[in-house]
């Protein structure tokens, strides 16, 4: 069998074939293990998730099955907010979301409407101490 004949085989079985013989890997899956995934560690509950480019990060946790508070993931409740300890982590839609440019540049984001460009690591909300005015 030549190398046309293998392309062809190939091309209507959608399996690679190596001198002729069949392997049982789909290209679907040799080409799903390529993209490059990014860890991003949530300190919150102790994990680090694969998430892959332009997946939403709590897609990709819940893919993984890491149990994470949410409830729209629309960006409308706001149950999801993490922040930003480390990395490159993009709000999508953010005028359409309930977050703030006061929230943004404080490096918190809504991880259902988010996704990662980098490696990173995300927590929760650090709140600061209510101040009580005597
Ligand atoms: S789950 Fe509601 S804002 Fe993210």
């Amino acid at each position: 069998m030549d190398l046309k004949q293998q392309k062809c085989i190939f091309q209507r079985n959608n399996f690679l074939s190596i001198k002729g013989e069949k392997l049982s890997i789909k290209i679907e899956e040799i080409e799903a293990s390529i993209v490059a995934n990014f860890l991003v560690t949530l300190l919150h509950v102790n994990q680090t998730i694969k998430v892959q480019p332009n997946e939403l990060i709590l897609d990709a946790a819940i893919r993984q099955g890491v149990n994470l508070f949410y409830s729209c993931r629309g960006g409308t409740c706001r149950t999801c907010m993490l922040e930003v300890v480390e990395g490159e982590v993009v709000q999508q839609d953010a005028d359409g979301c309930m977050i703030s440019e006061q929230e943004l540049t404080m490096n918190r984001r809504l991880i259902c409407m988010s996704t990662v460009q980098s490696h990173a690591i995300l927590d929760k909300v650090k709140r600061l101490p209510s101040v009580t005015v005597e």
